[in-house]
């Protein structure tokens, strides 16, 4: 069987796993998945036996990454990390992350034995898309060494903190510090859906991503006075709902009028949360991004001083909390050189792109060179059980993979890199 038909097995075997994988809900009919769920422990049972058969020695980490390591030729040898997360948002579609997850697994299959000069580790992260607890990449930050005191003590809407998830997963929080890049890694690689239209509208199967977008996420809380809907006059009212919805909107204006800005109330909540009854709290979220962070920070102060002002007129307090602050992050210059040679090799023109979207590559390039292939995504649409990705262009990244694979392990100016941490 050629190669090219072999990768094509491959990549319908990767589609189909996804999607099992996306069965794995903690939702009746539509995917949820979030950090250390029940489900993610299905997930790990499943990955962790594709991982063991492919020959990888496969733990979960104190802070619930699934890793499996696949050993180089030598004893001991480096090690490239190649994941993704498993968790994903409410009504998901299946391969937003656990594509990068399971193409990896694909990957070691199809060494089928065959050791390189490093060892290579899979990582399916436990946490990314920061749904249950508000905050995002709680299994990358434990890897750079980033999951502090009061990170692990943010709870979920049941008040279940993060410390208390892992325990309640079987795990020990104390042993976090053991989930830390060792200084034999030589470099992070994740291959993930693009999430945007760019590469289908180009024609072009994969990208190779340059930098990722740094981004702010917040919390406002509009303090008003819960009252009577009948018997309060309009102009008598402390209404917090009304004051979010006016920021709302101003939100969405100001980011319309600053070039590469996206801005995102994605969750608002109400209380007391009655038909007949004005809302005296409503909280907010806030997400902002570009490229440039300087941009990024003054588009930021400004929602927050448009905030001030809104409450201030309708006689409310706001309080506001920031959730996460990440600088845009270039990925390494030599990886990017070799993606972009593997996926020319591979047949396909290279397109480098800027990533709006965040990933654990940007938490990892802290610490080790770093570096992102992206897949076409057809129609540009993640976040959504319609998110796909075609059997052609997963196959396109398995070949993209095993010759960026052997061009590494042909190259001993990448094995004598190390660890920047
Ligand atoms: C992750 O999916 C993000 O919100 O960028
Ligand atoms: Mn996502
Ligand atoms: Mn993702």
């Amino acid at each position: 069987m050629s190669t090219a038909e072999q990768n094509k097995i491959r990549a319908e075997e990767v589609l189909a796993r996804c999607k099992r994988l996306a069965s794995f809900s903690e939702d009746d009919g539509s995917t949820r998945r979030t950090f250390l769920s029940p489900p993610m422990r299905d997930c790990h049972r499943e990955i962790g036996e594709w991982l063991t058969a492919a020959g990888a020695e496969v733990t979960v980490d104190a802070a619930g990454n699934l890793r499996g390591f696949y050993a180089g030729a030598q004893s001991p040898s480096p090690r490239l990390l190649l994941g993704s997360h498993l968790d994903t948002v409410p009504k998901a579609g299946a391969y937003d992350g656990v594509l990068g997850v399971i193409l990896a697994v694909a990957l070691l299959e199809a060494l089928g034995g065959r050791r390189l000069p490093f060892g290579i580790e899979v990582i399916g992260f436990s946490e990314e898309e920061g749904v249950r607890f508000a905050t995002p990449f709680i299994g990358s930050r434990a890897l750079v060494g980033r999951l502090d005191e009061e990170t692990l003590n943010r709870e979920d809407t049941n008040g279940i903190s993060i410390r208390r998830a892992i325990e309640l997963f079987g795990l020990c929080p104390t042993e976090i510090p053991l989930a830390a890049l060792g200084d034999d890694t030589l470099a992070y690689l994740e291959f993930h859906i693009e999430q945007g239209p760019v590469l289908e509208s180009l024609g072009q199967p994969l990208g190779v991503v340059e930098a990722v977008a740094g981004q702010t996420r917040m919390e406002f809380l509009f303090l008003g006075r819960a009252n009577h809907a009948g018997t309060t006059p309009m102009h008598l009212r402390h209404d917090a709902m009304t004051a979010a919805a006016e920021w709302i909107v101003a939100v969405e204006r100001t980011a319309r009028g600053i070039d590469g800005l996206v801005a995102t109330v994605g969750q608002v909540e109400a209380r007391p949360g009655a038909i007949n009854v004005i809302a005296g709290e409503a909280r907010v979220t806030l997400d902002v991004r570009h490229q440039a962070d300087d941009i990024r920070s003054r588009a930021v102060e400004a929602l927050i001083q448009l905030a001030e002002e809104i409450a201030a007129v309708r006689g409310l307090t706001l309080r506001r909390s920031v959730l996460l602050n990440e600088k845009t992050i270039a990925m390494d210059t030599f990886l990017v050189g070799e993606i972009a040679e593997a996926i020319r090799k591979t047949g396909c023109e290279v397109r480098r792109m800027v990533s709006g979207a965040g990933h654990d590559a940007m938490i990892l390039a802290e610490k080790v060179p770093s570096a992102m292939i992206f897949l076409r995504t057809p129609g540009g649409i993640s976040h959504d059980p319609a998110e796909s990705v075609m059997t052609e262009d997963v196959s396109k990244a398995l070949a993209c993979g095993l010759q960026l694979l052997d061009q590494l392990a042909n190259c001993s100016k990448f094995q004598k890199r190390m660890c920047r941490a």
